[in-house]
């Protein structure tokens, strides 16, 4: 049992293989958070809590005598607002009265076996695993309002998931101003947080900052999780590495507006609070009504940065995405937006197909300018018929010559877009989201469509499987190419238009799931202009998002080592594209761009049609080593190899067997640099005292001494040199 209730102490304590998480009924019904760290061994820890009269920290009422004893300082499981905590709140209301006050209290709890799911949010998937959940009910008897904090205990897997269920008991309506999922509460330490910061091109850069007292914001308000700040922290003690110290990891299953807080109060302890943004969010409870937020992936470890990325990444792959993928090979493909943009004819898709599918290219995938009246991005989003002028035969014609050459076929869909010039606006301008008496702030000359109107995700609906009936279609690219403003529905009445954001997320995770289940075999990669709704609540509909606009191979060094701390290589899209790169203008090896393009859902993006005999011979070899070491990269430990020294001049990652019995190291060297210092590689993840041979070499080396020793190398010559070292246990 991973759940445990001591009546006696009144706690609550939460076990996993290597983590604790303690909770307190406190005499006075406050729920305490008393601790989340290594296990405790059965020791109430509320030991920790000591009473200091600090100035200024008031006292509840019942506590008046005792001015040590504030909920300014006491670490909470779950704030209120208004009654005292002066640091962030987990909750705002407008009850019928006007007060903005509510003060949690324990009213009961349940623990069941199993998993409950959130409806019409995603969560993380029970599947087989031993999943136990608590829910502690917790009230406002003033306002009429109770607050159900929802567990559930990977055990196995290191993983807490969190939500929480807003009730409305009372016979008023009462305004959800904030709703967050989870908060921690961590007494004592010296922390830094890292976020993954970045923009469009240039996604989820690590960034770590040493924590002082203050409130560090990680959020977005573009109504999509976004490119700018990813919807996932890291609290790591000062000291921590990629293979020592202590770490904590809050990850939110959610694609749109978020926030997430990171306090440092008066007395040193850190609090964190994530959920939605509360910003532009406003949701009207009725009387009896409920309100259920995102899902927070919480995880634990002692043993540093990369233990962390394994919980994360064994969660995503196994009980976000959808765990047959596990145990499917995903095809490789090739996609014509970098080769051919918006100009483009059957004749030369075709032609692509055929180069691809000689060197082994599995999937043909046509990207944006297929339908409607759209020959560059002003026009035609929302009007998803196939532009017959452009392709001789429509669909149908070139998936049936694509499925001759035995590849599969793949299309773009942007659904939750529209452009001005398309028969879909011109039919429903209140389709989309718009302010009245407001001219809409446009980008990429084009409007959101309103989601939460389920008159839109019929449409929606409809024309998607109409294609998906009429065609060979075995996936789907979903793009989504803005960030929201004017959000305002028409299908709404004032009062509810706070709604709106997040009804719209809902609506895109409502039309993905009735796509889905409508099409089981359907594969749906994510993509927002790259990376910019790369999160949890997307993979769980898509196992892989295209992580970025950028294809600049050295650029996605960076772009790929800051997803790796949350997501698994296996969710990552990368490509192959063209050198000169199309970003940047760099130059790069083709074999430099395979290896980093290995570190992901592995695909092409070029016109294959214009490669030489020799750089085709070159891509037909990468496939084969894709295809030799697919299930290492998908399924093995990754690592990265990071050495401070040395981060401007090379990176190094490694995928290794989860049996340890093979490693793939991969280094780019970024800068190159005349008589040059030897590089040594410190691999991770093997057996000590396992012996290793470097295929295709008479070397091999010790577990012990590739790991403590390290293994040198000389790379330094030419443009972005690269290698990829197979250790093989012998
Ligand atoms: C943005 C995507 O990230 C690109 O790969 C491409 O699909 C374009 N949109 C098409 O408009």
């Amino acid at each position: 049992m991973s759940i445990v209730f001591d009546d006696s102490r009144k706690i609550f304590r939460l076990l996993t293989l290597n983590s604790e998480y303690q909770i307190k009924i406190d005499d006075i019904g406050l729920l305490i958070h008393n601790y989340y760290g290594r296990p405790a061994c059965d020791t109430d820890m509320t030991y920790q809590i000591i009473s200091v009269d600090r100035g200024f920290s008031g006292n509840l009422f019942e506590n008046r005598v005792d001015r040590g004893r504030s909920i300014d300082v006491l670490p909470q499981e779950y704030s209120g607002c208004g009654v005292g905590d002066y640091r962030i709140s987990s909750v705002g209301i407008v009850a019928k009265n006007g007060s903005h006050s509510c003060d949690l209290r324990y009213k009961s709890h349940r623990i069941y076996e199993g998993k409950e799911e959130i409806e019409g949010l995603p969560s993380v998937r029970k599947y087989d695993d031993d999943v136990t959940s608590l829910v502690i009910t917790l009230e406002d008897k003033v306002v009429g309002l109770e607050v159900e904090l929802h567990y559930s205990v990977f055990e196995d897997k290191d993983v807490i998931t969190r939500h929480t269920k807003f009730i409305n008991v009372s016979d008023k309506k009462i305004h959800l101003e904030k709703a967050a999922s989870a908060m921690l509460d961590v007494q004592y330490g010296c922390w830094d947080e890292i976020h993954f910061a970045g923009r469009h091109c240039m996604e989820r850069v690590m960034s770590r900052n040493k924590l002082t007292q203050d409130i560090k914001v990680i959020s977005s308000k573009r109504g999509m999780s976004s490119h700018h700040e990813n919807p996932f922290v890291i609290l790591c003690d000062h000291g921590a590495t990629e293979a020592y110290g202590e770490c904590y990891g809050m990850m939110l299953m959610y694609s749109g507006n978020h926030k997430i807080e990171i306090e440092q109060d008066q007395a040193g302890s850190t609090r964190i609070v994530a959920g939605i943004n509360e910003e532009n969010f406003s949701w009207c409870l009725e009387a009896a009504e409920s309100f259920d937020t995102p899902e927070a992936i919480m995880a634990y470890t002692k043993d540093g940065l990369e233990s962390l990325s394994h919980i994360y990444h064994n969660i995503i792959r196994r009980n976000v995405c959808d765990r047959k993928y596990m145990d499917v090979k995903r095809p490789i493909l090739i996609n014509n937006w970098e080769a051919t943009y918006f100009d483009f004819t059957s004749e030369k898709i075709i032609d692509i197909a055929k180069d691809a599918s000689e060197l082994g290219i599995e999937m043909l995938v046509l990207d944006d300018g297929w339908f409607g009246k759209r020959d560059d991005d002003n026009s035609g989003l929302g009007d998803w018929f196939v532009n017959e002028k452009k392709l001789d035969g429509g669909l149908k014609r070139l998936s049936d010559e694509i499925e001759k050459l035995g590849m599969k076929f793949g299309l773009w869909f942007e659904p939750e877009m529209v452009n001005e010039d398309s028969n879909l606006y011109r039919e429903h301008p209140d389709w989309a989201l718009v302010d009245p008496d407001r001219h809409p702030t446009m980008a990429r000359n084009q409007l959101v469509l309103d989601m939460s109107n389920k008159k839109v995700e019929d449409y929606l609906f409809n024309c998607i499987s109409k294609i998906l009936d009429e065609n060979n279609i075995s996936y789907i690219k979903w793009d989504f190419n803005r960030s929201l403003s004017n959000v305002y529905s028409k299908n709404l009445p004032n009062k509810k238009q706070g709604e709106v954001s997040h009804r719209f997320v809902l609506g895109t995770y409502s039309l993905l799931e009735r796509l889905l289940s409508a099409y089981p075999n359907l594969m749906i990669e994510g993509c927002s202009g790259g990376g910019g709704r790369f999160d949890a609540g997307m993979l769980y509909y898509c196992p892989q998002i295209w992580c970025s606009d950028d294809t600049d191979a050295i650029e996605r060094l960076e772009i790929q080592e800051g997803t790796s701390f949350g997501y698994p290589v296996s969710a990552v899209g990368s490509h192959v594209s063209a050198s000169p790169n199309h970003q940047t203008g760099r130059s790069t090896p083709l074999s430099t761009r395979g290896v980093v393009a290995m570190a992901g859902t592995f695909g092409y993006e070029l016109d294959i049609t214009k490669m030489s005999a020799e750089e085709k011979a070159e891509i037909k070899e990468q496939i084969a080593s894709y295809n030799k070491y697919y299930w290492l990269i998908q399924k093995g430990d990754y690592y990265r190899l990071y050495n401070e020294e040395y981060a401007e001049i090379y990176k190094a990652w490694e995928f290794v067997a989860t049996d340890k019995s093979e490693a793939l190291v991969n280094i780019v060297v970024k800068k190159v640099q005349a008589n040059a210092r030897i590089k040594v590689i410190k691999l991770r993840g093997l057996e000590e005292n396992a012996m290793y041979n470097l295929e295709g070499t008479k070397t091999t080396l010790s577990g012990a001494a590739l790991m403590y020793g390290g293994f040198a190398i000389n790379i330094s010559y030419g443009d972005y040199p690269s290698a990829q070292l197979h250790f093989v246990r012998v």
